[in-house]
Parts: structure tokens; sequence; C-alpha cells
């Protein structure tokens, strides 16, 4: 049998179902980063009409929705064709979505998959195998610059000119052990001390192998196009990157009349279509930190659809 803690343990899900659990009988939920299932399995248990449509960029991740029974729909997809999948499976609006970003610990946890600084693996880093693009060919093919500009933005890395010239100048790394030993041998002796020195140098090709900031934009533009009124949305980021980009799209859906304030009457005529339900993003509590490290970075925003 296999065990599901290992696979993922689910982060903040207590107030992941608090706040969709209203619109859970409005219709089908989307999970958009199934994963263990941790999420989709507490969604389902909540409700027990509530139904849930899971997509999953990573085929290994369908081997944890055998067995939930029919109130689950799984489909091996990346969440930015979440507007294919629903016309595929005849659903013209939802009723609620949760995206959980980032990698799984089965992800990371399994060497073979070249997540892990900890692991020696192949430079892959693929979530699926329909991304283009593998570590290999950042690692050992990219220019200079557009290394450093990649470690720069995606890992928000002090040291990427450096990094990227001692891995220019490694060519070609094997595996992750040898990148995540000439990126440590890179960076100086004070930038040691806090964490693994290799950490956002994978963060930041792992993010550029999977288009991720791409993938997290559009993805969430569709959900909330097909949000029916009422309808709830949740996301939980990981790093600041991503949650910049929930923060933005949720202020900008939920601000009304642009007009400037000292117009007499609205000439915009917009509306707002979103209410904010976290006014801050919320973060998991210390006992949840306690027991699962992985959730200390996790920030969680969500919405709803307007009903007017
Ligand atoms: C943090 S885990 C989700 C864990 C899940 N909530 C649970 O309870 O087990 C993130 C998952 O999202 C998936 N993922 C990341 N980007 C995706 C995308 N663009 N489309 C679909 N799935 C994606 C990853 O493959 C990974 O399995």
């Amino acid at each position: 049998m296999v065990d599901r803690s290992i696979y993922h343990r689910p982060v903040m899900t207590e107030q992941v179902v608090d706040l969709l659990r209203p619109s859970l009988r409005m219709g089908v939920t989307v999970d958009a980063t199934f994963g263990g299932g941790g999420h989709t399995r507490a969604l389902l248990a909540a409700d027990r009409k509530a139904r849930v449509l899971a997509i999953d960029r990573d085929p290994d991740a369908a081997a944890q929705a055998a067995g939930l029974g029919k109130r689950l729909m799984f489909r091996a997809a990346d969440f930015r064709r979440l507007d294919a999948v629903l016309e595929e499976e005849e659903i013209d609006e939802i009723a609620g979505a949760v995206f959980d970003l980032g990698v799984s610990s089965h992800q990371l946890d399994v060497g073979e998959r070249g997540f892990s600084y900890h692991q020696r693996g192949p430079l892959d880093m693929r979530m699926g195998p329909d991304a283009p693009l593998d570590a290999e060919a950042i690692v050992n093919t990219w220019d200079r610059d557009r290394l450093a500009g990649t470690f720069r933005r995606y890992g928000e890395e002090h040291h990427a000119g450096r990094i990227a010239d001692a891995i220019v100048a490694a060519r070609p790394i094997a595996d992750t052990a040898e990148l995540a030993a000439v990126v440590a041998d890179a960076v100086p002796a004070r930038a040691r001390r806090t964490g693994h020195p290799a950490r956002r140098t994978f963060q930041a090709v792992r993010i550029a192998v999977n288009d991720e900031l791409g993938a997290l934009a559009e993805g969430l533009d569709i959900a909330l196009r097909m949000l029916r009124p009422g309808g709830r949305l949740v996301v939980i980021s990981y790093h600041s990157l991503e949650d910049r980009i929930v923060k933005r799209r949720f202020a900008s859906g939920s601000r009304g009349c642009v007009c400037p304030p000292d117009l007499p009457v609205c000439g915009c005529g917009r509306t707002a279509g979103l209410v904010l339900l976290t006014r801050k993003a919320l973060t998991p509590g210390l006992d949840e930190v306690a027991a699962n490290p992985r959730s200390r970075s996790a920030r969680l925003r969500a919405v709803a659809r307007s009903t007017e």
C-alpha cells in the first residue's frame, strides 16, 4: 500500500477547507495542484456533496487519486490548460478552486527527479513530461548573463554573477550533486551560514524549467474567469515571486471604480468582480510549522466572486 503521508503532507488544510466550505455545494471545486491529494481528501470529507476535479502536471500524482471514489475526477494536466480540461469535462463554471503551488515532497525526495540539492540525480527538474526544457539544458547551455539573470530574478540570489561564472567554468556539469558543489564553492563563506548555499539557484532553475510564474498567471486568470458568483478561490504560495502575482491579481480584481476622486460621477463603470476573503496573507500556525517545517514559507490568500 502507498504511504500517502510520505508522498506529501498537505499545508494549511484547515484554512483551505474553512474558506472553501461555503462554495462546496455550488458545483465542482478544482484542486489545481493535486500532489498527494491531501487537500482534495479534506474537501471531499468536509461535505458529502462536494465534487472535485483534480489536476496535476506530474503523472506520478495519478496513483494518489486511486480509490477516492466517484466524487473525484483526476486529470494529468498543466493548470494553464484548465479551460481545455473543463471544456473536455463539459464543465462551464466552477464553484471553487485551490492552487497549492510549488513542488510536492515526493518530487523533492525522489533523487531521480533532479529537484534536490541534497541528493545526486540527473539535471531534470521537470514537473511533468510536457515541459519543453530541463535543468541540463539551462545549466550546460545558457550563456553566463542569461544564467545570472535567471538566478537573480527567480532565486533572488545576491551572488548570481559569481555563481553563473562558476557554472560556465565547470561545464559540462553532470548532475545535481555536482551543481550543488559548484554553487557552494562559488558563494562567499558568509552566504553558507543561512541555509544551503544552492537553495536559491535550484529554486531559480526549477522555476525556469517549469515556467512556474507564467503558468501561475495564466492558471489564475482562467480559474477566476470560470468562477461562478459566490465561488471561492484559495492560493497557497511559497515564495515572494508567486505571492506578488497572486496579491496583485486579487487586488486588481477587487478594485471597483478607478475614476479620479474629484470626478462627481463614475465614468469608468467598473465594479469589483472579486471580494477579498483575506486582507493580509494567512500563514501557518507555530504548531504546523513545528510538525511540518516545509510549511514555514506558506502564504495563503483567498477571494470570492462577487454575487452582484
Ligand atoms: C505543493 S504540491 C501540492 C500538494 C497537495 N495540495 C497535497 O495536499 O498533497 C504542488 C503540486 O502541484 C503540481 N504543479 C505545479 N505546477 C503545476 C501546474 N502548472 N499544473 C499542474 N500541476 C502543477 C506539482 O506537480 C505538485 O504535485
